[in-house]
């Protein structure tokens, strides 16, 4: 079976159990903070899982790319060197949203694989959750796997991931014990049963994954990790299906499946072209290189670049390691790139994005590997004589990885799979401390702030933007377009501008950088940020919007007023904001970050729990106190020395060179070198309008002033004169009017409920007429129009009292669902069980349910079957008696 029908096979499978068949996300999450990359099939449904989204399906089934190569699930390392690792695959999934629970999932993957797809079943091992006695029983006795075969696997580690039968797609999110589904493949191939100590070989082989999704896991206000239950219990699984097509063509490993031949006959071509001598077809580096064009090509078109940060660092990472097994294998030009268009010669139909971008794929990691190029010659050789010298299990110096890092463009992992081919390893903590001890170097030498890493040779820039807003006949000292030294910037570029002198204030100290514009007799050029390229080289960043900007061209520079002086009010009520904190909380209220631009200030502070409504509106009240004292600001310069004895307070974050700025605002005393206002009443208002936590012991503020704080508090009051309207009442006696209305629902909630009650009861009690007779044997089944469960459970209980031997289904449907309440008399228990009679219907309504022999409940979600199986209800108890 070709991996194309296997794929098919999967989604018709259960789209015949009432799924919607889903298109795979994007492997680039579109607004998942969390997530580097889309790790699981569940990642597109996080929020209906959650009950935060609804659709118009209960169950789904997908055929999803995956990304592991960063963040909680990361199998970058093992790729090449075991038979089922990828850093992309495609995962086969099928979901459940609060419809089918661990029976129905487990049937369903024990049906589709040794049914559908035909495994031999002595070949299929399960593992459940320690504690999870259900679907133990589910596996033993209801699909009748040997005990043996059936392993108990928990999570005493506490690390809680999938081989702890734990599965999580991150740190937060939904999450769920699980059941994962192993195939043998037998004595030949090496490795143990899960659970066992080589269970990490490829003999068995995890193929698909059902978790039992109930919690979500967040962080709370104080910063811990809390377990919160999901509105509904839910299914998601999780089958690769490169594995699953490993055991259904019974080739040795997944780079052996139909989906890789041409792959790695396309990879060994390349390469060998590129200078390769007659690669071994099986190498484990001709694997690496076909996985990672897949996780480099998919990566591209949904969207990344290669870059030093995020999710473009992790692209690089792979490419990169794609390339170094290459060199490894002779190559000595690029190579890689060339396999876009085999890859999407395989896999263009299932993915049509790979067709729609693989001029720009191609073009992208052609230039990534072009630049590594000129770098891995004399990297590898680096390495290599370090290695030489290098006794057996030795362990390689952080210091030369740093360097092979830093200088030769080799990410820490790539260093580390060169060692790994030898049996040696990395001085991880003597990497991590070169590399602080790198940005320490840098910060010193006033670098640390580098716009993009941009070479400047020329003056520094002057700023004057604590004085004015404008500068006339500024020099321009260089351009920059798309990161390189440039002669001329033309209309539509985006460049870099550096001026001799600015008023533009570069972001630092938390304050975003100016936005305005620079402007001659012939040229016009917005700004849209302004960041340092050196401690003092302001790099402002905008496009030509007219004529043309040369190097050495003189040109006034002027800042957009309105948004500057609204930055500035937010900068200057953050200083009177953190000294009310203190003064409210306590001195051990700490800056911890901050960030201010025109629209608010947020900043981080350390203490230990929420702020109380009364402590918001004391920082409230303190700051605005000041801001109606009107007083001057003052700004100084003066050594770090005599900073100190001013007692002004240092900001984290800030950069201090030898003489510093020590700002007065209102009674507050900070060093800074942010722009601030002249009185603290230019400030006009100030209102905090979020508190939160952000980590442990930190909290966060935003706090808004001026035009903004204005408009935010009239629109309040407009808000709650609305509400006033609609309760007709004064705004000060919304509170109490708002109470005395929730009193009086609930009043109304509990009357319906006992109206509710007895009108079901009515209702039962003209049903017994309809009761038919089954040799002496009262049956009744029945629906009760507006019921509850509760109601129902009441009707029956008194039906059965008044039928004398009878059994008795009565059912009703709200919003769609079926509830179902089964009753039979103790004298008739020993031949019809509630239970039994229950599921009879439940089964054609699409549920299931269980309970006592005399009463049993359940549910269904197919109402429009319910008819049908009621009138078969008199035949089934027929034929028990
Ligand atoms: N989300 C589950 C997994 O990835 C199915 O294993």
């Amino acid at each position: 079976m070709k991996a194309a029908d296997i794929r098919s096979t999967f989604l018709n499978y259960f789209a015949s159990k009432g799924h919607q068949i889903v298109a795979s996300s994007p492997v680039v999450p579109g607004d998942d903070p969390t997530l580097l990359f889309t790790n699981a099939g569940m990642n597109q449904f996080k929020d209906v899982f959650l009950g935060f989204d609804k659709r118009p399906y209960t169950r789904a089934t997908t055929a999803q790319k995956c990304i592991r190569a960063g963040g909680k699930h990361n199998d970058l390392e093992n790729v090449g060197y075991t038979a089922r690792h990828h850093t992309f695959f495609e995962m086969l999934g099928n979901f459940s949203f609060g419809d089918y629970f661990k029976q129905d999932a487990i049937r369903y993957a024990w049906e589709l694989l040794t049914e559908v797809f035909k495994l031999p079943a002595d070949k299929l091992w399960a593992t459940v959750y320690a504690e999870d006695d259900e679907a133990y029983e589910i596996w033993t006795r209801e699909i009748g796997l040997p005990a043996e075969r059936v392993v108990r696997i928990g999570d005493n580690k506490g690390a809680r991931y999938a081989s702890d039968n734990f599965w999580m797609m991150g740190d937060t999110g939904p999450c769920g014990p699980c059941s994962e589904i192993f195939y043998d493949f037998g004595p030949g191939v090496a490795g143990g049963p899960p659970g066992s100590p080589d269970e990490d070989g490829d003999r068995f082989t995890e193929v698909w994954n059902n978790v039992f999704m109930q919690f979500n896991r967040r962080v709370d206000e104080n910063g811990n990790y809390v377990m919160d239950l999901l509105p509904r219990p839910s299914v998601d699984t999780g089958m690769g299906l490169e594995r699953l097509a490993r055991v259904l063509q019974g080739v040795e490993t997944n780079y052996d499946i139909d989906l890789f031949v041409n792959l790695m006959a396309a990879a060994k071509r390349e390469v060998e072209l590129a200078g390769g001598v007659e690669v071994d077809a099986k190498s484990p580096s001709l694997k690496a290189i076909a996985d990672h064009i897949r996780a480099c090509a998919f990566t591209v078109a949904d969207g990344v670049v290669p870059s030093n940060e995020g999710r473009g660092y992790v692209l690089r990472r792979i490419a990169r390691r794609a390339i170094r097994h290459g060199y490894k294998l002779g190559a000595r030009a690029p190579f890689f790139y060339k396999l876009v268009e085999a890859l999407t010669a395989e896999m263009g139909s299932a993915y049509p994005e790979l067709v729609a971008k693989q001029r720009r794929v191609t073009e992208v990691l052609k230039q990534e590997e072009e630049r590594f190029f000129l770098t891995i010659a004399n990297g590898m050789e680096i390495l290599e004589s370090a290695l030489a010298a290098l006794g057996e299990g030795k362990v390689l110096d952080g210091d030369i990885a740093f360097k092979l890092h830093d200088t030769y463009g080799f990410p820490l992992d790539l260093t580390a799979d060169v060692l790994r081919e030898r049996n040696l390893s990395v001085d991880e903590a003597g990497f991590n401390a070169a590399m602080a001890r790198q940005r320490e170097q840098a910060r010193a030498a006033g670098k640390f702030k580098m716009a993009q890493g941009l070479e400047y040779k020329g003056e520094p820039t002057h700023f004057h933007g604590y004085e004015k807003l404008m500068v006339e006949d500024a020099k321009v000292t260089a351009i920059y377009i798309d990161g390189s030294p440039a002669e001329v910037a033309r209309a539509g570029d985006d460049a870099v501008i550096v001026l001799d002198n600015t008023p533009f204030y570069a972001e630092s100290g938390g304050q975003c950088g100016d936005a305005g514009f620079l402007q001659n007799g012939t040229a016009r050029f917005a700004v849209d940020d302004t960041l340092k390229i050196q401690a003092d080289v302001f790099g402002h960043h905008g496009r030509v919007m007219e004529g043309e900007i040369r190097a050495g061209d003189t040109i006034d520079a002027r800042v957009n007023g309105n948004t500057r002086a609204a930055t500035t009010r937010n900068h200057s009520a953050t200083h009177l904001m953190h000294k009310a904190l203190r003064e409210v909380l306590g001195n051990h209220v700490q800056q911890k970050g901050s960030q201010v631009d025109a629209g608010k200030t947020r900043f981080d502070f350390a203490h230990n729990a929420p702020l109380t409504d009364a402590e918001i509106l004391r920082v409230e009240q303190i700051v605005n106190r000041e801001i109606m004292l009107n007083a001057a600001s003052q700004a100084r310069v003066m050594s770090i020395e005599d900073a100190q004895k001013t007692g002004a307070m240092m900001l984290f974050g800030e950069k201090y060179g030898d003489s510093v700025r020590v700002l007065d605002i209102g009674s507050s005393r900070e060093l800074c070198g942010g722009t601030h206002v002249l009185r603290t009443g230019d400030i006009g208002f100030f209102k905090i309008v979020m508190e939160g936590g952000v980590a442990a012991g930190v909290r966060r503020i935003e706090a808004i002033t001026g035009e903004n704080a204005m408009s935010y508090v009239l629109e309040r009051d407009a808000l709650l004169g609305e509400v006033a309207g609609a309760l007709k009442a004064q705004a000060a006696e919304v509170p109490a009017k708002l109470a005395q209305t929730l009193d009086h629902v609930k009043a109304l909630e509990k009357e319906i409920a006992a109206l509710k009650g007895k009108l079901a009861s009515n209702q039962g009690d003209a049903l017994i007429g309809q009761a038919l007779d089954v040799n002496g044997v009262s049956v009744l089944a029945a629906t009760l129009e507006g019921a509850d469960v509760p109601a129902l459970r009441e009707a029956v209980d008194k039906l059965r009292d008044k039928l004398g031997t009878a059994a008795v289904v009565l059912a009703a449907v709200n919003e769609g669902k079926v509830a179902l309440i089964a009753g039979v008399t103790a004298n008739l228990t020993a031949k019809v069980k509630a239970g039994e009679l229950v599921n009879f219907v439940a089964q054609q309504v699409g549920g299931k349910g269980g309970g006592r022999p005399d009463m049993a409940q359940a549910g269904g979600t197919d109402a429009t079957a319910l008819p049908a199986a009621l009138a078969g209800v008199r035949d089934w108890v027929a034929g028990k008696l």
